[in-house]
């Protein structure tokens, strides 16, 4: 059996409206084995990006729990060695250790993070150094090259290792060997995406979100997304987690979750 590197246990969302709340999780439990490709698919408005947003600790469930397995991230002493400041509290330390604690580190390298647990100064580390992200609307820097906008994305990550050989790498595994110095502009729509997918990888996050990523690209293009993505799981292990309304897309799923109003209406793997 697969290892799991995210769960949910009865997610529950709820927002404050006008005349009292609306409800847009319904209890949703859900696995993400690691290093597969999982799509969530379902209509507009049936609650993926609220999902995704709370699977990326972006945004807090209402009531339940998400698991995530972390690798454990050992820190790199800084020269001298002086270690780290008495008092800091965790906030701000830049090296992608989760806090201060050691507690509940696992001798096969992962920790156990449950999301209801952390400060914000752990959530805004977590999503910073083991999370990646690529969105409908391609976000790249406009005035920089592809090779410029995947180094500036290592760059605010604070990667530790030497950045001209994996960008190089990155831009090769999306097939953008060529293109490294052309600006956006000069790129397609689908290859644009594959330069937010080689910054989203780059800095060796374990799980990728990719809220609609192919939503404003065409079929084709849609489709070559999408594979790349299985290519990755493949090649570099990485685990990602898409939405999708478009049903085309399901079959390159390793598991597809069907979301309708808010509850999970079917899986298949
Ligand atoms: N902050 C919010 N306040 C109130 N309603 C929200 C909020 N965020 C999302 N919703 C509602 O939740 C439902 C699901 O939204 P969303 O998760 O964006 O769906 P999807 O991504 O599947 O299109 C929608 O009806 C939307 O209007
Ligand atoms: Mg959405």
């Amino acid at each position: 059996m697969n290892e799991m590197i995210l769960t949910t246990e009865q997610i529950i969302r709820s927002f404050p409206v006008a005349g009292g709340e609306l409800t847009v999780l319904k209890g949703i439990t859900l696995e993400i084995p690691k290093g597969s490709l999982v799509i969530i698919k379902g209509r507009s408005g049936s609650g993926k990006t609220t999902l995704l947003n709370i699977l990326s600790a972006l945004d807090p469930a209402t009531s339940g729990e998400v698991l995530f397995r972390a690798r454990k991230r050992t820190k790199k002493k800084p020269g001298g060695g002086a270690g780290k400041k008495a008092g800091a509290g965790g906030a701000g330390a830049g090296e992608g250790e989760m806090g201060e604690s050691t507690e509940g580190l696992q001798e096969n390298g992962t920790e156990e993070i449950r999301y209801s647990g952390l400060s914000d100064a752990q959530r805004d580390r977590l999503r910073r150094f083991h999370m990646g992200f690529v969105f409908q609307s391609v976000a790249l820097v406009p005035i920089m090259s592809a090779y410029e906008n995947v180094d500036f994305g290592l760059r605010t990550a604070g990667y530790q290792g030497e950045r001209d050989p994996r960008i190089r790498e990155v831009l090769a595994a999306v097939g953008l060997d060529q293109r490294m110095k052309h600006m956006p502009a000069q790129l397609s729509g689908g290859e644009q995406q594959r330069v937010a997918i080689a910054r989203a990888i780059a800095h060796r996050p374990e799980i990728i979100f990719a809220d609609e990523p192919t939503g404003a690209l065409d079929t084709a293009a849609g489709l070559a997304v999408t594979q790349l993505f299985k290519d990755l799981t493949e090649k570099e292990g990485i685990t990602i987690v898409m939405t999708t309304h478009d049903p085309g897309l399901m079959e390159l799923g390793d598991v597809v979750y069907e979301i309708e109003d808010g509850m999970i209406q079917g899986m298949s793997s």
